[in-house]
C-alpha cells in the first residue's frame, strides 16, 4: 500500500505540489489525471524516491521513504515497475539489453535465465523476435511495449505506468489498456496509471484521481467520475473549453517569465 500525505514539491517560485494526500490500495489500479504540466509525472517521481519532496511523508508498505538513503531507497525501489512517459529506453543497448536492464543488474540471474525471461515479457505484450532490434528501428507503440516489457521483468509489486497510451493510435492504445488490466489480473500487481486519455482511465481503473492546482481534489469510482457533480472534474472529463478551468494561453508561452 501507498501512503501519501501532505506532499510538496517546489522548482524555483514554481509551487507544483501543493500538499497531495493519496492513497493506492493493494491490488488496485489507481489513475491519476490532470491538466498538462500540474505535475502528474512530478508525483510519480516523489513516489519512486526519484525525486525528494520539499514537506509530506511517503509510505510504501509503511516505511516512510523520503528519509532514507541510497541503498535502502534502492531496495523500496526494487518493488517498482516504471514505464516512463516517452518510454525512456536506452537508445544505444537492443531491445533484449533494455528490457533485460534490471535482470541484470538487480539479480543473479545467468545470460540464459535472462533471455528466457525477457522472451517471456516480449511475448506478454505481444512482442516476438525483435530482440535484437536498437529502439530507434521500432514504432511508438513498439516502444511503449518494450518499455512495459522492461517495467514488468522483474516481476514487481508495483507498476507505474506515465502516459501509457498517449501518441498511440485508438486500436494500439486499447490493446495497451487490455495488457494493463491483463498484467493486474495475471500477476496481482498494485498500478498507478497517469493519463489525460479518459478512455482509457474509465476503462482500466478502480478509482481515478484528480490533480488539481497541487492537490488531489477529487478521488472516485469510474462511474463516480462519469457522474461527479464538481465542476473542476466535469469540465476536464468532458473536455470542455468553458469552465472553471482556465488556460491562460500568453501565459503558457511566456518563456521570459521563468528565469
Ligand atoms: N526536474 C524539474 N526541474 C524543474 N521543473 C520541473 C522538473 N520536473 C518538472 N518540472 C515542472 O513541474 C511542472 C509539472 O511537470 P510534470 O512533468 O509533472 O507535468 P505533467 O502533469 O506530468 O504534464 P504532462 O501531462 O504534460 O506530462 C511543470 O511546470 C514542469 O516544468
Ligand atoms: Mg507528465
Amino acid at each position: 500500500m501507498i501512503q501519501v500525505s501532505g506532499v510538496a514539491k517546489s522548482f524555483r517560485s514554481n509551487d507544483v505540489l501543493r500538499g497531495v494526500d493519496l492513497e493506492v490500495r493493494d491490488g488496485e489500479t489507481l489513475t491519476v489525471i490532470g491538466g498538462s504540466g500540474t505535475g502528474k509525472s512530478v508525483l510519480l517521481k516523489n513516489m519512486l524516491g526519484l525525486l525528494k519532496p520539499d514537506r509530506g511523508e511517503i509510505r510504501i508498505d509503511g516505511t516512510e521513504i523520503t528519509a532514507l538513503d541510497e541503498t535502502e531507497l534502492l531496495h523500496v525501489q526494487q518493488k517498482f515497475g516504471y514505464l516512463f512517459q516517452g518510454a525512456a529506453l536506452f537508445d544505444s543497448l537492443t531491445v533484449e539489453e533494455n528490457v533485460g536492464f534490471g535482470l541484470h543488474n538487480l539479480t543473479d540471474f545467468d545470460a540464459a535465465k535472462i533471455s528466457a525471461r525477457v522472451r517471456e515479457c516480449l511475448a506478454m505484450v505481444g512482442l516476438k523476435g525483435i530482440q535484437n532490434l536498437k529502439p530507434a528501428e521500432l514504432s511508438g507503440g513498439m516502444k511503449k511495449r518494450v518499455g512495459l516489457a522492461r517495467a514488468i521483468a522483474c516481476q514487481p509489486q508495483y507498476i507505474m505506468y506515465d502516459e501509457p497510451t498517449t501518441g498511440l493510435d485508438p486500436i494500439m492504445a486499447d490493446v495497451i489498456n487490455e495488457l494493463i488490466l491483463s498484467l493486474q489480473k495475471q500477476l496481482c500487481v498494485t498500478s498507478i496509471v497517469v493519463t489525460h486519455d479518459m478512455k482509457s482511465a474509465y476503462k482500466i481503473s478502480n478509482r481515478i484521481a484528480m490533480l488539481y492546482e497541487g492537490k488531489i481534489i477529487f478521488v472516485g469510482t469510474p462511474d463516480q467520475v462519469r457522474n461527479t457533480t464538481n465542476p473542476v472534474v466535469h469540465q476536464f472529463v468532458e473536455g470542455l473549453s468553458h469552465g472553471p478551468i482556465t488556460v491562460d494561453i500568453e501565459k503558457s508561452f511566456n518563456f521570459e517569465d521563468q528565469s
